[in-house]
């Protein structure tokens, strides 16, 4: 299926068809890609799936929690809406889908600028010498709940210069770490093709996969706050196991953590 009334090059729609996408949806503008996914969603059958939404604006993107996503022109804002069981990924595996996708965006990034110390902060930000230049967002389909939306939201071509003081102090872009623009449409499907081979392996128990995590992993040795379930958690990271599991070194013992919020690092 390939839906969506927009100027935006027929041959992205076609690469990502040729990615693995079953259908794609560009738009010029959106509020939120999510969002428009999941409104999408009930019109999808399995063999539609995995589908891809796209945008050259997003105007209300939502982050994590409460949170906002700044979205400057030039960003990348796409949503992927799947059924983790098409790759064979089954519910106990969820956890480690979320490191995956923060993993196959480091690892696309990291080939391409490997002197920005790309590095995959757990549970699936992507940070650029030291700061966030990448968020994702993942949800299920209210109706249906074996759905998953996986958002992503990447600071390519926009510089933050642009932004908000607020998101200016804590986040970085490609652009302002590499001095010139990039190919976003390339950069796209690079991370589309990674994701859907990635999610593939996870199912299959490729270990590659959560070695690549440890290696890219943030957090490891600091200092760390997390926050579960309204709860403060501070420890020592010890690192990411196979499963999706953070170690953490508490003052009561060795804790593993699932989900959560890091709140200081
Ligand atoms: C976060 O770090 O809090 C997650 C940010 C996720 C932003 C992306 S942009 C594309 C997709 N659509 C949204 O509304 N949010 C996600």
């Amino acid at each position: 299926m390939d839906s969506g009334k927009s100027s935006i090059d027929n041959s992205l729609r076609g690469r990502l068809l040729q990615a693995g996408c079953c259908t794609v949806v560009c738009e010029e503008s959106v509020p939120s890609t999510n969002d428009h996914a999941m409104a999408l969603s009930s019109q999808w059958g399995i063999s539609d799936l995995p589908a891809i939404v796209t945008t050259s604006h997003q105007t209300r993107g939502r982050g994590r929690g409460q949170n906002s996503w700044w979205f400057g022109d030039g960003a990348l804002a796409f949503s992927l809406l799947i059924e983790p069981s098409q790759f064979g990924i089954s519910p106990p595996l969820w956890p480690t889908l979320s490191l995956a996708v923060g993993g196959a965006i480091a690892t696309v990034i990291d080939r391409q600028f490997p002197l920005h110390n790309i590095r995959l902060k757990w549970p699936n930000d992507v940070f650029f010498n030291g700061r966030k230049g990448c968020g994702v967002l993942n949800e299920t389909v209210p109706r249906s709940p074996e759905r998953l939306v996986i958002g992503i939201g990447i600071n390519v071509n926009n510089s933050l210069a642009d932004a908000p003081l607020e998101v200016q102090q804590r986040a970085t872009s490609l652009i302002d770490l590499a001095g010139a623009p990039l190919d976003r449409d390339e950069l796209l499907i690079q991370i589309v093709e990674q994701l859907l081979s990635d999610w593939s392996d996870l199912a299959a128990g490729v270990m590659a996969l959560p070695d690549r995590w440890r290696r890219l992993c943030l957090l490891s040795g600091s200092c760390i706050t997390i926050e579960q379930s309204g709860e403060r958690i501070t420890g020592t990271c010890l690192g990411l196991e196979n499963d999706g599991a953070l170690r953490l070194q508490t003052a009561n013992g060795p804790q593993r953590l699932y989900s959560g919020s890091v709140v200081d690092f």
